[in-house]
């Protein structure tokens, strides 16, 4: 099944409720929500207040916490707590990949395991019967706007020749230019900021994701 999911980081903050109602009304339900730390990525973004705050107004809408953070398991609890329907966590900080599957699941929430662009795609495999979701970053994580990374396609593909039949979710720089190259590749789930939030027609875009599912 073909998911689009806007990243927050591209809407427009002082018009939140109202960018959320029109994504809503163009038939999305689910908001990809950044959590940055200023050491794993050099930025920061948003909270668990925040997070709590969009659900609350918004309690049908899936939220997709992607935590970029290099201690994601002090922060399971309390986003798990705010509303979070799906964690992702980087592969890149676990030193127990297996407890932090289960850390998540028994919070009642779906798991995913992402890598950087530097991270070999292996480092998954022992894994892949436990994700829910894997999210392959097509730009370095920590900014929204920056140019797709095309090399990573091929790490979807691996996914998939090994068997994974979860949900693939590739982030950064995705827009309508390049899902025929990522959902033939393997790709069903679409995390878009800038391509959606800052489109001229971010209902057309939304439309136009449809037509391939
Ligand atoms: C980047 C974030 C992305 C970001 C993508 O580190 O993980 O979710 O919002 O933004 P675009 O789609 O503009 O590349
Ligand atoms: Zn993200």
């Amino acid at each position: 099944m073909i998911k689009l999911t806007p990243s927050l980081l591209a809407a427009d903050l002082m018009h939140l409720g109202r960018e959320i109602e029109k994504m809503m009304e163009n038939g999305i339900d689910q908001l990809h929500f950044d959590v940055m730390d200023a050491h794993f990525v050099p930025n920061l973004s948003f909270g668990p207040a925040f997070c709590q705050a969009i659900h609350k107004h918004f309690p049908t809408l899936k939220i997709d916490v992607h935590l970029m953070m290099d201690n994601p398991e002090a922060y399971l609890d309390v986003f798990a707590k705010s509303g979070a329907s799906s964690i992702t966590v980087h592969r890149e900080v676990l030193s127990d990949p297996a407890a932090m599957i289960e850390a998540i699941r028994a919070r009642g929430v779906t798991c995913g395991f992402s890598i950087k662009p530097e991270t070999d795609v292996n480092t998954l495999l022992p894994w892949l019967d436990q994700l829910d979701h894997i999210l392959i970053m097509t730009v370095e994580p920590g900014f929204g706007g920056q140019a797709f990374m095309p090399e990573e396609v091929e790490k979807i593909k691996a996914l998939r020749s090994a068997g994974f039949r979860g949900d693939i979710a590739v982030d950064g720089g995705v827009g309508l230019q390049n899902l025929e190259l990522l959902i033939g590749a393997g790709a069903n789930w679409l995390v878009m900021g800038t391509a959606y939030f800052c489109a001229e027609d971010p209902k057309l875009v939304a439309m136009k994701v449809k037509e391939y599912a």
